[in-house]
C-alpha cells in the first residue's frame, strides 16, 4: 500500500474518515445515516432541494429509516446535507448512490453517473476513495467513471480509489437492512478493493470482495435477471392456468416449494415495478449488442412482464362486459398503487400502468386507495387517495387489487363490494363461499367466482 492509502485505512478504521454521499435517495440516505449512526461524519449531497430542505429541518423521508435517528444524527452535527459539491474536497469516503433509469427507447441513461462523477472530479483530492452503488452495465466503473476521475492528472490505484459495490437495500423488508444484508464489493485495483471493503465493513457486517468492478456489475445484474426471469415465468404459467381453468398457480407455487431444495417460489402479478427489476435487464441487453449478443432470454422475460398490466386491463375490461352499464359509466376502485406491498414508491408501478390502460379503454370512473401514497399524477390526470369505506366499496363495480398491502382488511372489503379482481393473492385466506363466489384471482381460471 502507498501513503495515500495507508492514511486513508488509518482515517477508516480510526472513525476519522470523512463520508460523502452522493443521492439521497431510497439507497443514499440509509447509507449516509448507518455511516453517522456509528460515529462517522457524514455529508449527504443531493440537487434535489425538497430533499435538503427537509433533512435541514430534521425531517426524513425515507420510510424505513426512523425519524429519531435521522433527527438525533442531524442534531449532533454527525449528518449534513447539501444541494451543491462544494468542500467535497474534505470528504475521505465517496459513495455514489444516484438513479440509473432508461430512456424512453429503453437504453440505459447513465447522465446521472456522469454529472455526479464530473462534479467529484472537479474537486477531487488524492487519498480519496469513490465507490459506486447505482446499478449499471460491467465497465461503468472502469469505462466510464475512471476516465473522468483520471482526466484530472490522478491515477486510480495511486493517488485515489475507486471500486463498484452494489446496492442491495430491500425497502421495506423488516428482516434484512443496509447493515445486516452482505454485500459484494470489487476495486479496480488491490488496494482499492481493501479499501472499499474496509470502508464498508464500518456499516455493514458481511462484505464479499470480488476479482473486480465488472464482476460486481455483472452480479448485480444477474440478482435482479434472476428475479425478472423467474417472475416472468409464474406469469406465463398464471396465464395458462388461466386459460386451463381449473388450476389456481398460487397454489401450485406454495406446492412446488414443499420441496426442500433445487426450488425458490416465485409469484405471478400485475407486472413489475420499482427502480430495479424492470429497468435493469435492459442494461444488460443494451450492452450485449456491443458484443453482437442478444439477450433472448432475458429480454424475453421483460416482454411477458411487461404484458402483465395489459392483461389486467383485460380482465377488467371482461368484467366490465358483464355488467348492464356503458363503459364510462363503471366505477373500478383501484387498491394500492406502489409497486409493492408496504412501500411508497411508485416508480414503474404496474398499477399506474393498469389505470393508464383503463383511461385509454375510455373508463373515466377510476379512484384509488393507497395507504402510503397519497397522491398519483396518471395520463395528466391528477387523483388523491379515498377513503374506504363501505359506502365507496357498495357504489364501486370494481374493485382491482394490484398491491397486497398488509394493512387491508380484505373480508371487510370483499364483503362490501360486488367484484374483487386480485392479482396478488391477497385474498388468499378467504374461505366464506358467499365472498369467494365475488373474487376473480388471477392465475386460477377464474375457479372461485360463480
Ligand atoms: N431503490 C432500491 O430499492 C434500490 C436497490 C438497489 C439498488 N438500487 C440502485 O441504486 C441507485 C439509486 O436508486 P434510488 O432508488 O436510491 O434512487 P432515488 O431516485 O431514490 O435517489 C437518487 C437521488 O439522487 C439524486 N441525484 C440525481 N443526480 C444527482 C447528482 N448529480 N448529484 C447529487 N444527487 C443527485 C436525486 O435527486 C435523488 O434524490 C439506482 O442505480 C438503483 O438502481 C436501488
Amino acid at each position: 500500500m502507498n501513503q495515500h492509502a495507508q492514511a486513508l485505512e488509518e482515517k477508516i478504521r480510526a472513525k476519522t474518515a470523512r463520508i460523502g454521499v452522493i443521492g439521497l435517495g431510497y439507497v443514499g440516505l440509509p447509507l449516509g445515516i448507518e455511516f453517522a449512526v456509528k460515529g462517522f461524519r457524514t455529508v449527504g449531497i443531493d440537487l434535489d432541494p425538497r430533499k435538503i430542505d427537509s433533512l435541514s429541518q430534521g425531517k426524513n423521508y425515507i420510510q424505513d429509516i426512523d425519524d429519531a435517528v435521522v433527527a438525533r444524527v442531524l442534531s449532533k452535527g454527525l449528518f449534513s446535507a447539501q444541494d451543491n459539491y462544494a468542500k467535497c474536497d474534505e470528504l475521505d469516503v465517496i459513495y455514489i448512490c444516484v438513479p440509473t433509469p432508461f430512456t424512453d427507447n429503453k437504453e440505459p441513461d447513465i447522465s446521472y453517473i456522469k454529472s455526479a462523477t464530473e462534479a467529484i472530479a472537479s474537486h477531487l483530492r488524492a487519498g480519496q476513495l469513490i465507490i459506486l452503488k447505482s446499478t449499471t452495465y460491467p465497465n461503468t466503473t472502469e469505462g466510464l467513471v475512471q476516465p473522468i476521475l483520471e482526466a484530472t492528472g490522478k491515477k486510480v490505484g495511486t493517488d485515489i480509489f475507486l471500486a463498484f459495490s452494489p446496492e442491495r437495500i430491500d425497502p421495506g423488508n423488516q428482516k434484512f437492512t443496509t447493515a445486516n444484508t452482505p454485500i459484494v464489493c470489487g476495486g479496480v485495483t488491490s488496494d482499492c478493493t481493501t479499501l472499499a471493503v474496509l470502508a464498508n465493513e464500518q456499516i455493514i457486517t458481511t462484505v464479499i470482495a470480488v476479482s473486480n468492478p465488472k464482476v460486481a456489475e455483472m452480479e448485480k445484474l444477474l440478482e435482479n435477471i434472476f428475479r425478472s426471469v423467474n417472475i416472468a415465468l409464474v406469469n406465463e404459467l398464471a396465464k395458462l392456468c388461466d386459460r386451463m381453468g381449473g388450476i389456481n398457480m398460487w397454489e401450485v407455487v406454495e406446492a412446488a416449494a414443499t420441496k426442500p431444495f433445487g426450488f425458490m417460489p416465485f409469484f405471478p402479478g400485475p407486472g413489475i415495478g420499482g427502480h430495479c427489476i424492470l429497468i435493469d435487464p435492459y442494461y444488460l441487453s443494451w450492452y450485449a449488442r456491443a458484443y453482437d449478443f442478444e439477450t433472448n432470454f432475458i429480454t424475453l422475460a421483460a416482454e411477458t412482464n411487461e404484458s402483465m398490466p395489459f392483461y389486467v386491463r383485460d380482465m377488467v375490461i371482461h368484467e366490465v362486459a358483464h355488467l348492464p352499464k356503458s363503459i364510462t359509466d363503471v366505477n373500478v376502485l383501484v387498491l394500492g398503487v406502489a409497486f409493492k406491498r408496504d412501500v411508497d414508491d411508485t416508480r414503474h408501478s404496474p398499477a399506474l400502468r393498469v389505470i393508464e390502460l383503463l383511461l385509454a379503454e375510455g373508463l373515466k370512473n377510476i379512484s384509488y386507495n393507497d395507504p402510503f401514497v397519497s397522491q398519483i399524477s396518471i395520463s395528466g390526470n391528477e387523483y388523491r387517495s379515498v377513503e374506504l369505506s363501505e359506502k365507496i366499496l357498495g357504489q364501486t363495480d370494481i374493485i382491482l387489487i394490484t398491491t397486497d398491502h398488509t394493512g387491508y382488511d380484505y373480508p371487510w372489503i370483499i364483503k362490501h363490494s360486488s367484484c374483487v379482481i386480485d392479482t396478488r393473492n391477497a385474498t388468499k385466506n378467504i374461505t366464506d363461499p358467499a365472498l369467494c363466489k365475488k373474487i376473480v384471482l388471477l392465475g386460477s381460471g377464474n375457479t372461485k367466482k360463480n
